[in-house]
């Protein structure tokens, strides 16, 4: 009797984990990502630049599982793109939880060193640009702009899922 016991409980709770997950993916249309979400695996279309699945378990285990693949088919730019946009588009509650526990509000009243933090993350950019554009065919610049690329994404695919304008963030926010 215990054992059943257990047993079924084991197995409610594999099937509320399994309902909690979801599937979103990332089509390229007319230049534009095209995000989708489905509960459905089977609805992911082959032709795709990334596609993911997110369970948010925290409030069972404490954390949140994203697993993110991007097809080879397309561009490296456009697979970083898609990838960050992924990301941010399903992870939303968590990038601005993170937020809200982190860093908002953080240069309240702190003109002074946080002016000094805008000015080194836009020499570091400066910087990281030029490299970029200086060494087009190095593979450690290249993965580079890839990364800036992905971060941006990240920046526009949270948007995107974010209604309220009080909770926009820009790619810098996200630096
Ligand atoms: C999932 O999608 C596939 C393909 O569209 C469909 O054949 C199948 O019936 C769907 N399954 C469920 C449980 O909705
Ligand atoms: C986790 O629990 C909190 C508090 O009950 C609830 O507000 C939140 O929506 C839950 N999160 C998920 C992903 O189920
Ligand atoms: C910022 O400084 C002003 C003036 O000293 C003060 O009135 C205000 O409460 C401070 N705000 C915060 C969020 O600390």
């Amino acid at each position: 009797m215990n054992l059943y016991m257990k047993y079924c409980f084991l197995l409610l709770f594999s099937l509320f984990i399994f309902c909690e997950s979801k599937y979103g993916f990332v089509t390229w249309s007319n230049g534009n990502a095209i995000v989708s979400v489905t509960d459905n695996y089977s609805e992911i279309p082959k032709v795709h630049v990334a596609k993911a699945t997110y369970s948010n378990e925290i409030n069972n285990t404490g954390w949140a599982f994203l697993e993110l693949h991007t097809s080879a088919d397309s561009s490296d730019e456009k697979q970083a793109y898609a990838a960050g946009f992924l990301e941010g588009y399903l992870t939303r509650d968590l990038i601005w939880m993170h937020w809200q526990n982190m860093l908002k509000g953080y240069c309240y009243n702190k003109t002074e060193v946080c002016g000094l933090i805008e000015d080194f993350v836009d020499k570091n950019e400066d910087y990281i640009a030029s490299m970029v554009t200086a060494n087009p065919t190095d593979p450690y610049w290249y993965q580079m702009k890839l990364y800036y690329i992905q971060i941006e994404g990240l920046a526009v695919g949270y948007n995107h899922a974010t209604s309220d304008p009080y909770e926009w963030l820009t790619v810098r926010d996200l630096m």
